[in-house]
């Protein structure tokens, strides 16, 4: 059994408290939060206010971070030095280089460092990449993904890092569109290799961060995409993705996957309905914290991520440094207007972050 502690004690907690619970190889041993009124959400475990009080005394096995942007890799860096693996929600840090930081902290402390980018274990995303790499359908000529949900201005009044850019990294494609963005090159099978985007404000909230942001994407198979990404809608919308093949189009359409080709229109997949917390969340959380889990408990250090039986293959924060490549680019091009090619982005930032002083 491994020991758990939650720091962040917000939204996104309920969900990670829910999952810890009722997973097999996990127990909740404590939490924390600055806020010392979260401590009723749990009143029989230990509480703290600061983080290396919790890991000094309770030494969990493994850290949940559910704070802001900004905190994440503070929190992982706290965690991994005092050799506790790390569950950290999206996204990996603020910006390209601090996910970069984030994925060196497995070899650098011999942790495990997952990112809960859980929507790539939705059934309907299983089906639509099986269903690509089956190469039954040839290749794909175009992939529009479309995010269109609706956040009140309450929603960034009641926690105000969501609005400001130093501590939320960006709006509406870090916060809400980034498992989409994620989705896609792993859909495809294939890496962005350039985009361009326009990043703006429709809402009148006085936010420093983009509620709405239209890319233009180039994969390297060929394939063109487009993804526009709102919270101005009226009211959340299901994802949808639009794949356009040499066989038929396929589509994700109210958390189903369909497929139009010489037989008809079908519905092959559904995802379960969310269970906890809110309907985009998606149903995920809980198989991705379990796989966690379960690498944690029996896979030896020595075996990589990447090469994880599949019943514990975790996101990993070498695994997110695909999308935090695509929205670093993405904030680059709409401030500079100007198209972004990943690669030369990619290794501009390596040679900043190798010549830049080395952290404590
Ligand atoms: N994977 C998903 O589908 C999903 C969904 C929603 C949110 N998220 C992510 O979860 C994270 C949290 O989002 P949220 O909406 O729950 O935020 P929130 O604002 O609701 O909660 C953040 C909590 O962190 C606490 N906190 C702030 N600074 C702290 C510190 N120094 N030490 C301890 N506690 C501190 C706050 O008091 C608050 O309780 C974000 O990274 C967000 O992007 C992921």
């Amino acid at each position: 059994m491994l020991r758990a502690a939650i720091i962040g004690l917000g939204n996104i907690a309920q969900v990670h408290m829910a999952v810890i619970d009722a997973c097999p190889q996990a127990q909740l041993v404590a939490l924390c939060d600055t806020d010392p009124g979260k401590k009723a959400l749990r009143p029989e475990l230990p509480f703290f206010a600061d983080l290396n009080q919790m890991l000094a005394q309770i030494q969990p096995d493994v850290l949940h971070i559910c704070l802001p942007h900004y905190l994440h890799l503070w929190a992982a860096q706290q965690a991994a030095a005092a050799g506790c693996h790390v569950f950290c929600e999206k996204p990996s840090g603020l910006n390209l280089k601090e996910a970069l930081q984030m994925a060196g902290l497995e070899q650098q402390y011999h942790v495990r460092t997952a990112v809960c980018l859980q929507n790539r274990l939705n059934r309907t995303t299983e089906t639509m990449r099986d269903l690509l790499s089956s190469g039954k359908y040839g290749q794909v000529s175009n992939l529009r993904a479309n995010l269109a949900w609706h956040r009140p201005e309450a929603y960034y009044r009641e926690s105000p890092w969501r609005s400001w850019l130093d501590k939320a990294g960006g709006g509406c494609l870090i916060n809400q569109a980034l498992h989409t963005m994620d989705l896609m090159p792993y859909l495809l099978g294939s890496p962005v290799i350039a985009l361009k985007a326009v990043c703006g404000q429709v809402l009148d909230y006085a936010n420093q961060v983009e509620d709405s942001a239209t890319l233009s994407l180039q994969f390297a198979n060929g394939c063109p995409g487009l993804l526009q990404a709102s919270v101005a809608n009226g009211q959340d919308e299901a994802v949808s993705f639009d794949i356009q093949t040499e066989g038929g189009r396929i589509l994700l359409r109210q958390q189903g996957v369909w497929v139009d080709d010489k037989d008809g229109l079908r519905l092959l997949a559904s995802d379960r309905p969310a269970r906890i917390g809110k309907t985009c969340y998606g149903d995920s959380h809980a198989l991705m914290i379990e796989r966690f889990y379960r690498a944690v408990e029996t896979e030896p250090l020595s075996v990589l991520p990447a090469q994880l039986p599949e019943d514990c293959r975790y996101a990993s924060a070498a695994d997110a440094l695909e999308v935090m490549l695509m929205l670093e680019a993405s904030y680059r091009s709409a401030a500079t207007h100007t198209r972004i090619e990943l690669e030369d982005l990619y290794e501009q930032t390596l040679q900043e972050q190798s010549a830049a002083p080395a952290q404590a």
